[in-house]
C-alpha cells in the first residue's frame, strides 16, 4: 500500500511517500521545505507569512516527493493529510490540497492528527511492532503530553502541561539569553559550552517533579531564568556573563530533562509499559534522549525505548503517512467534500 503524506501544520511544508508491503515499511521519499530562516527574522512563526509560503511550496513539494519516490500519482493508494492541531491558516493549505487531489484523482483521503503522527514517527522498518501498552512522551513547540498507547489508534491522555510546552519554554528561554531562533537547538548548543563548574551557583527549580501526577509546568523555570539572568547582568563582567550564559543554558536544559525523565519513568511503572516512546521536535535534544534512554534501561527492566531518526523529529510528512496507514487499514477515510482543518484537534 502506497500512501502520500502531506504536512503543513506550522512552518514546514512537507510531502512523503511510504510503501507498506507485508508489514515492511519503506520511506520512499520525504521532502521538507522549512521556513525557519524566514521566521527567524521575526523571532517566531508569523502565521500569515507561513500560510503564503505553504501556498507557494505545496504543489512543487508534492511533485518532488512523488519524483523522488519514483512513483506516479496514479500508483498512490491513499492520501493522508495532517488536519490539526496547528495554525489554521497553515493547516488549510495542506488539507485543501489533499481534498482537491482526493476528489480529482478519486483516491481515498485520510485525516491525520499531528500528535499521532509524531507518536508514530518511531516506526522504522516494520509497522505494528510497538510493544503495548506504551507510554509516549510527546514534546514539541506546541505540546507536552504523556500519552498511554493501549492499541494502535487507542490512546489515553495521562498528563500534560499546565502552561508552556517544552519547546516553547526552550524558545522563550533562548530569547531571554539572546541565543537566537529557533531556541531549542540554539540553547542546547550553548549548554555544550558549559564547563560544568557552575561558578555562579545557578540553580533552577524542577517544577512539579514530586507532584504525584503526570502533569508539567514549565513557565516557572523560564521566569526564574529571567530574574536570575537580569540579576547576573547587573553584577558580572562581560567575560563572566559569557560563562554564566552557558551554565544557565545547561542548568535550564537539565532542569527540564530531569522533570520529563522522572515523570515518564513513573508513568512507565504505573501503566506497566512495555515501550517508552519519545517523539516531537524536542526529541532531537541529545541530553533528553540520552538521559531517558539510561533511565529506561536502569529503572524499567525489559522495557523498549523508541525514538525517531533525527530527520524525523521535526515536522515531516513521513510520520503523517505512517499514521495514515493505520487508519487506511481500518478503512477510516474522510469525506473529501466535508473535511475541515481543525487547529484545536486534540488526539485525546
Ligand atoms: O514538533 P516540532 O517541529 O513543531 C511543533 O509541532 O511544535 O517542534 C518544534 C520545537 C521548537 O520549540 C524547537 O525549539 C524544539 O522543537 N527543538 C528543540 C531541539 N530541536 C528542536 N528543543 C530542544 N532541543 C533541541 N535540540
Ligand atoms: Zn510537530
Amino acid at each position: 500500500m502506497k500512501i502520500l503524506g502531506i504536512e503543513s501544520s506550522c512552518d514546514e511544508t512537507s510531502s512523503a511517500v511510504i510503501d507498506v508491503n507485508q508489514g515492511k515499511l519503506e520511506y520512499l521519499s520525504t521532502v521538507i521545505s522549512s521556513q525557519v530562516t524566514v521566521h527567524a527574522n521575526y523571532g517566531g512563526v508569523v502565521p500569515e507569512v507561513a500560510a503564503r509560503l505553504h501556498i507557494e511550496k505545496i504543489l512543487p513539494i508534492i511533485d518532488e516527493a512523488l519524483k523522488a519516490a519514483k512513483c506516479d500519482i496514479s500508483e498512490i493508494d491513499a492520501i493522508a493529510s495532517c488536519a490539526g492541531p496547528g495554525l489554521i491558516s497553515s493547516l488549510i493549505v495542506g488539507v485543501e490540497t489533499a481534498k482537491s487531489l482526493s476528489v480529482s484523482l478519486n483516491k481515498p483521503l485520510i485525516k491525520v492528527n499531528h500528535i499521532e503522527g509524531h507518536l508514530l514517527s518511531v516506526e522504522k522498518e516494520f509497522v505494528g511492532k510497538i510493544k503495548l501498552p506504551a507510554v509516549a512522551l510527546i514534546v514539541s513547540g506546541g505540546h507536552t503530553q504523556l500519552i498511554l498507547m493501549k492499541e494502535y489508534g487507542e490512546y489515553e491522555l495521562i498528563g500534560g502541561t499546565r502552561d508552556d510546552a517544552v519547546g516553547e519554554a526552550f524558545d522563550k528561554t533562548a530569547k531571554i539569553l539572546a541565543l537566537g531562533y529557533p531556541g531549542g537547538p540554539a540553547l542546547s548548543k550553548e549548554a555544550l559550552k558549559s564547563g560544568g563548574k557552575n561558578e555562579f551557583n545557578i540553580k533552577l527549580p524542577r517544577p512539579m517533579i514530586d507532584s504525584g501526577d503526570f502533569n508539567f509546568s514549565f513557565s516557572g523555570i523560564k521566569t526564574s531564568v529571567l530574574y536570575k539572568w537580569n540579576d547576573l547582568k547587573k553584577t558580572l563582567s562581560e567575560h563572566q556573563l559569557e560563562i554564566a550564559k552557558a551554565d544557565m543554558a545547561a542548568e535550564f536544559q537539565q532542569a527540564v530533562v530531569d522533570v520529563l525523565v522522572e515523570k515518564t519513568i513513573q508513568a512507565g511503572f504505573q501503566y506497566n509499559a512495555k515501550t517508552i516512546i519519545l517523539a516531537g521536535g524536542v526529541s532531537a535534544n541529545k541530553v533528553l534522549r540520552e538521559k531517558l534512554a539510561n533511565a529506561v534501561e536502569k529503572r524499567l527492566a525489559d522495557v523498549e525505548f523508541r525514538f525517531p531518526e533525527m530527520s524525523m523529529t521535526g515536522d515531516n510528512a513521513g510520520m503523517i503517512a505512517v499514521a495514515g496507514y493505520y487508519h487506511a487499514i481500518k478503512k477510516e477515510f474522510a469525506d473529501p467534500l466535508n473535511l475541515s482543518a481543525d487547529p484545536n484537534w486534540e488526539l485525546v
